[in-house]
């Protein structure tokens, strides 16, 4: 049973990434599930080719140096083509009515003519990676439930429609990660689209500055060590992500720093004692470009071969061929 999940590349991987879902697929993948570098939906609103092109390699090195196992992994684009394709039948299998009534597409164009038209069919392009690998499960967050919901209704009305090709997928709730929060703003999600950069820590940030970030992290004036998220949700956070890169508990991991400058400096050494293997391999596969064109080919060659039948089959079905 195949589960798959792709990562957008619109900046560099953080922390909360890292320990929020990448270490899991690193950890706990299955044999037949796949994982990919979703380039092709960093580009729904005007982008930087130059800036793509980076951080598309960027997150594909930070997955394999993070432990993904390279058969499993490949690159939307490489398979452009595919993808493509099967954006195009499904294109015509979707009504402008579900296109037009997804919530990540309402909020994020406001009725504004001006969006781009990829920001509507974006959530076909992501049927179609979906459906293209037969994927029988989807481990999303809540905002792209919707679409998973799409890719099911858009699976089963082509079978219906023109004959059984597609798996059915379905939207799993995925295992539960640490979720991390800004270091400035802890009432908010450490996020890739943040504005203030001391907020987030990179994985391939240098040491020095993972620790000035950790030093900098706001907390309270009460100067006392407990896991209290309400309260002190400064304090909670460094605590979470001490626990996470401990394996072990926010409420023990508490019992080991008496003060906040004792817990900043604990959990910044937790943290590099983490991402810093990861972070190293990640700059070497950077460095040796070959390496990495090589895996980037070898994992679109694999996706490739494991879908050409079933696309095959529906262009046929839907008359093409
Ligand atoms: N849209 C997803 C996101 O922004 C990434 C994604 C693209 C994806 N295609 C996918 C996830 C297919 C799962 C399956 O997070």
């Amino acid at each position: 049973m195949i589960k798959l999940s792709g990562i957008t590349p619109s900046g560099e991987v953080h922390l909360g990434n890292y320990l929020g879902a990448i270490r899991r697929w690193a950890l706990h993948s299955g044999p037949d599930d796949l994982y990919f570098v979703s380039n092709m939906h960093a580009m729904t609103v005007k982008h930087s080719p130059e800036r793509l092109r980076h951080l598309t390699d960027h997150q594909l090195a930070v997955l394999l140096a993070a432990g993904v196992p390279q058969e499993q992994l490949f690159v939307q684009a490489d398979l452009i083509r595919e993808h493509m394709t099967l954006t195009w039948l499904l294109e015509c299998t979707c009504t402008f009515g579900e296109a037009r009534r997804m919530i990540q597409f309402k909020e994020k164009s406001q009725g504004s003519a001006s969006v781009r038209l990829g920001l509507l069919t974006y959530p076909v392009l992501m049927a179609a990676d979906i459906l293209l690998h037969g994927t029988a499960q989807v481990p999303v967050g809540e905002d792209q439930r919707q679409h998973v919901e799409l890719a099911r209704t858009l699976a089963r009305r082509f079978n219906t429609d023109y004959g059984e090709v597609f798996v059915v997928p379905e939207a799993v709730l995925p295992e539960a990660g640490a979720r991390v929060r800004d270091l400035t703003d802890p009432s908010r999600k450490m996020s890739k689209s943040s504005s203030e950069a001391n907020g987030i820590v990179y994985v391939l940030d240098p040491p020095d500055v993972v620790r000035r970030k950790f030093q900098r992290a706001v907390t309270d004036s009460r100067n006392e060590v407990r896991y209290a998220p309400e309260d002190q949700p400064g304090v909670a956070n460094l605590l979470d992500i001490l626990a996470a890169c401990q394996d072990t508990t926010p409420e023990r991991a508490a019992e080991s720093v008496g003060s906040y400058r004792e817990l900043k400096e604990a959990v910044a050494e937790a943290v590099l004692a983490t991402i810093t293997p990861v972070r190293e391999r990640a700059i070497h596969l950077l460095e040796s470009r070959t390496e990495l064109s090589h895996i980037r080919r070898q994992g679109a060659e694999r996706a490739r071969t494991r879908s050409e039948r079933r696309l095959s089959e529906a262009i046929a079905l839907a008359g093409l061929a």
